[in-house]
């Protein structure tokens, strides 16, 4: 049997704007999606994932990779999470072949566990995809380079997401830390402080794929949405500035948090609950706050290096959970 753990993420700037060639900073973060991958003796494969959490639900099936399991929770979130298993196993598959391996096509026992809520901006899909095609490639023999991972796990976060997703969410869960992503070129940045995130969530899940297509037409349609989206790299590009100095500036940083923020509204991809713990954060002393990821519902990510935030969301109607994230500088890891 192999296990693999990859992390999940927080965008400290940068969200949506990637998708159009803008600069992002993603932060991995201490929350994992644990796979574990076992050779049948036929050549079916099997999924069992009990711990996928959703707005309150729980996603749990057991069944053979392909069908869709018939649950109380949005069809599309689950096709899409089945959608990433089965691009997982074939890139895997793939590697395996390629490296010559006695038998690529195996079957496979794949156990998926995390940490990560569904659909909440935490980058769960690329955790899961990520450790699903280390954990898988090394049952099936072959050994993959963490550079060629996170490029594979990109290409299955891709075809799901129609084609607009960015390699941000696969290359920091690969690499861990901060990470710089523009197009195609993704680096770790070096010698990030400590940043103290705070996490609250919504309890929900937004659609990424319907939130990316909204900020596409917004941008088509307006000059002015496709100056905010530039106006968001702009910020980007300032954020790393401060993140390569000696100091970790928290305060400008917060503020470019919520400059973000208010930008990221502007486009439509904010929701009530989003503002309303975004304020709670920031009403609470911590130096800035933003949703992160697609939005729509989810989750959002303030700078705070007091027990104000934290607890202020616990007490924000809206705010299912809130808590403190570290940032996690391993990145995948063969084990959990
Ligand atoms: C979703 O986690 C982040 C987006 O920028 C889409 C992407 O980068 O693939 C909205």
């Amino acid at each position: 049997m192999t296990v693999a753990s990859a992390p999940g993420k927080v965008y400290l700037f940068g969200e949506h704007a990637v998708v159009y060639g803008e600069p992002a900073v993603p932060c991995a973060i201490e929350r994992r999606a644990r796979v574990t991958v076992e050779r049948r003796d036929d050549d079916r494969v099997r999924v069992d994932a009990d711990a996928l959490t959703l707005s309150g639900f729980t996603v749990a099936w057991g069944g053979d990779a392909g069908e869709t399991p018939e649950l109380d929770v949005p069809t599309t979130l689950v096709e899409a999470a089945m959608g990433y298993i089965d691009g997982a196993v074939a890139q895997a598959r793939d590697v395996a072949r390629e490296a010559g391996a006695t038998d690529p096509d195996a079957g496979l026992n794949i156990g998926i566990e995390s940490e990560i809520p569904l659909g909440a901006g935490l980058g769960s899909s690329a955790a899961v995809v990520v450790a699903a095609i280390d954990a898988a490639s090394r049952e099936l023999g072959a050994d993959l380079p963490r550079e060629a991972l996170a490029d594979r796990a990109y290409r299955v976060e891709h075809e799901v997401q129609d084609g607009q997703a960015s390699r941000a969410d696969t290359f920091c869960s690969t690499m861990g830390g901060a990470v710089r992503v523009q197009g195609d070129d993704c680096r770790r940045l070096a010698g990030v402080g400590n940043l103290p995130f705070v996490v609250g969530y919504d309890g929900s899940a937004g659609d990424t794929g319907e939130l990316v297509a909204g900020v596409r037409a917004l941008r088509e349609d307006h000059d002015f949405a496709a100056d905010t989206v530039a106006a968001i790299g702009d910020i980007v590009r300032e954020g790393e500035t401060l993140l390569r100095g000696q100091e970790t500036p928290l305060g400008e940083l917060g503020e470019l948090m919520d400059f973000n923020h208010g930008l990221l509204s502007a486009l439509g991809v904010s929701a009530r609950s989003l503002d309303a713990m975004v304020w709670a954060a920031r009403e609470s002393g911590a130096h800035g706050a933003k949703l992160t990821g697609a939005g729509g519902g989810g989750c959002i990510v303030a700078l705070d290096d007091s027990a104000g935030a934290r607890t202020a969301l616990d007490y924000t109607p809206g705010c299912e959970e809130a808590f403190r994230a570290e940032l996690d500088t391993d990145g995948v890891r063969r084990g959990p």
